[in-house]
């Protein structure tokens, strides 16, 4: 099989889910919709039933006698959703907003095509229902730096533990018996599963083998080593989607009210004052009051959208497209992701056919590690995602071509590497990028889809830093492991590249460039310190939070979905605070 064929094979085996989900399989654990009328009201309207949007309403909606209304843009996840080796099927679907961001000229150049596919759920759960599944929460050094943004002391590591904790159901023994069991909680909302396949062993040994430590668990206050990794999926295999865990479970409060397939256009303002929201409901522009706050969770390319929709973000942006102006802030002006770059390595022969994995797995066995180029320093600069392809070019080609586009020769190049081969397929992030993005309105138009410029690698040192990085990470060569088998970086044909000394930054540098994509965190572009104070709320408005990923002050160490239910946990919480004062 090459590229062509693997992308042809997953747009039909996405038209066959979505010809078993016209069946209705899993309709029943939803929520239903509730139509609501033109100026109802309500005492907190919630925008997006994404990762944080479900939580909130979940939270807020506790008290019986408040009354809440979700507004979610899509409609229920479908049944290919819940199983974890389905999760290559879930973009470019009905359940994806299908966001792709601009041509920069500079990043992206050799990808398939020279912008990337921004993916982002439009659907119950929002992106935690398209997610990847990782439980990662990121180290107390990325929170410190939360803290010192917003000047406030509670958005620390330690001060944020009892809401990693309330969130969390975790289910492993191997942990739950260890010494770091008091940072987990163990009755929440979200099941955490662990990794127990036996293949990452003998990597988790190599990597000790050149100084990272091994770690049970890197959901601590030390997150600086290699580990089995933590997922979102249930002891049944069921994904632990904000979906599943916070609204399936609720469905039944008569105070929870759900509109799916409901857009909201604007935020309506009486001055500063935030009092409802527009919408677009069966194609009918209704106006929904809420007596307390509206709260935003519409994601970090929505959420700006929304704001600015409103009047509320650059000045110049919205006057050069006549959207009047009810506050002057950098809405939008801070987006930041972790970019990805691809490192693979070959290692022993094998012609051991491909293990076949029940359809609630994780497709192939991972592991996940994170290092620093001072290992003084005592938190990560890099954090690695690790995918084990043992024979097995097909998901090579998933990984390359499906879920990553990276260019075609480059994913034909790995299939054929792990023919008769296994592969480490590893995704390094930066632990926390200095380059920023950016999300601008195409027009006032809420139909057209947000202007998303990345950044990747838009500040020089993040790049420097990035081929640095590879180069520490792949010390792992001189590991007894991988000299044993004789394992091998494997050099691109990448025809920029080609000339240049392999062992050099600048070799890295332009590796880095050719080998990218997202890892799809997209986060930080309203966030806390320039658009919202540290209660989450919009700086010089009032009745009017955000709470989603867009919040994030910088980003964290490792993938975001855990550190974004943090802050839907702490938002309700001091929602509920402010209003019983
Ligand atoms: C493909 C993919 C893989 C990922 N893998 C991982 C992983 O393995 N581990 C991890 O930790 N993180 C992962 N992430 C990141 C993580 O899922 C997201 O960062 C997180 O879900 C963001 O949560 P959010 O609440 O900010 O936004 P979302 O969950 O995206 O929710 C926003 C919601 O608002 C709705 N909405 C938007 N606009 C409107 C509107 N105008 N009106 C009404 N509703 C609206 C959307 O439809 C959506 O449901 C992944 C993300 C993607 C896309
Ligand atoms: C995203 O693209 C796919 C494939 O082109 C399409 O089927 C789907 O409806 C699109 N999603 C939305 C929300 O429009
Ligand atoms: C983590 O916290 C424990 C106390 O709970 C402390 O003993 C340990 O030194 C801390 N580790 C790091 C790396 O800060």
């Amino acid at each position: 099989m090459d590229v062509t064929a693997m992308i042809a094979t997953a747009k039909s085996t996405r038209g066959l889910f979505l010809a078993l989900t016209a069946l209705g399989l899993s309709t029943y654990k939803w929520p239903t919709h509730v139509p609501v009328e033109d100026k109802a009201e309500y005492d907190y309207v919630v925008v997006g039933a994404g990762t944080a949007g479900s939580i909130v309403a979940n939270r807020l909606s506790e008290d019986s006698n408040v009354n809440v209304l979700l507004i979610e843009a899509g409609g229920d996840p479908h049944w290919e959703a819940e199983y974890a080796s389905l999760f290559p099927y879930l973009t470019k679907s009905e359940m994806d907003w299908n966001y792709t961001s601009v041509d920069d000229g500079y990043s992206a150049q050799y990808h398939r095509n020279k912008y990337l596919d921004l993916p982002s759920g439009k659907v119950l759960g929002g992106s935690s229902t398209l997610h990847h599944f990782y439980y990662v929460r990121g180290d107390p050094y990325d929170y410190k730096l939360w803290a010192d943004a917003t000047g406030d002391e509670s958005w620390n590591w330690w001060n944020l533990l009892p809401f990693f904790k309330k969130s969390e159901r975790l289910v492993d023994p191997e942990i739950i018996n260890s010494e770091t069991a008091s940072f987990h909680g163990m009755d929440g909302a979200v099941a955490i599963t662990r990794e127990t396949r036996n293949q990452p062993l003998k990597y988790l040994e190599a990597f000790g083998d050149v100084g990272h430590k091994i770690m049970v668990d890197m959901n601590t206050n030390d997150t600086l080593g290699f580990a089995h990794a933590l997922f979102t999926i249930d002891e049944n295999g069921i994904r632990q989607s904000s979906a599943e865990c916070y609204l399936a479970t609720a469905k039944h409060r008569p105070n929870l009210h759900i509109m799916k397939n409901t857009m909201v256009t604007k935020v309506l303002f009486d001055g500063i004052n935030a009092i409802g929201v527009e919408a677009t409901s069966s194609e009918k522009l209704i106006n929904i009051y809420a007596k307390r706050e509206v709260i935003l969770s519409a994601g970090a390319f929505n959420t700006p959208k929304i704001l600015m929709l409103s009047g509320v973000g650059p000045q110049d942006h919205l006057d050069s497209l006549n959207i009047p102006v009810v506050k002057d802030l950098p809405v939008g002006k801070t987006l930041q992701d972790h970019a990805a770059v691809i490192v693979a390595h070959k290692l022993e022969q094998t012609s051991d056919p491909v293990e076949t994995q029940p359809p609630w797995n994780f497709p192939v066995p991972t592991f996940v590690g994170s290092g620093a180029l001072d290992k003084e320093q005592g938190y990560s600069d890099w954090v690695t995602l690790n995918l084990i392809c043992r024979n097995n070019p097909a998901a090579l080609l998933q990984l390359s071509s499906v879920v990553f586009g990276l260019h075609d020769d480059v994913c034909n190049q790995l299939a054929a590497a792990g023919t008769e081969s296994e592969v480490l397929f590893t995704v390094m992030n930066k632990a926390r990028p200095l380059s920023y993005g950016n999300v601008a309105l195409q027009s006032s138009d809420p139909e057209d889809p947000p202007v998303i410029t990345t950044g990747h690698f838009s500040n020089s040192v993040d790049l420097e830093n990035n081929a640095a990085y590879i180069l520490d990470y792949i010390k792992v060569k001189e590991s007894s492991y991988f000299k044993s088998v004789g394992a091998e970086t494997i050099y691109f044909d990448l025809p920029k590249c080609n000339s240049l000394d392999r062992d050099s930054i600048e070799y890295w540098k332009c590796y880095t460039l050719h080998m990218m994509d997202t890892t799809f965190h997209y986060s930080s572009s309203c966030r806390m310190g320039s658009v919202l104070d540290s209660r989450l709320r919009v700086l010089g408005i009032n009745n009017l939070r955000v709470g989603d990923a867009s919040a994030m002050p910088n980003q964290v160490t490792g993938n975001i979905n855990t550190a974004v239910m943090v802050i839907a946990e702490k938002l309700a919480d001091m929602i509920i605070k402010d209003n019983s004062e």
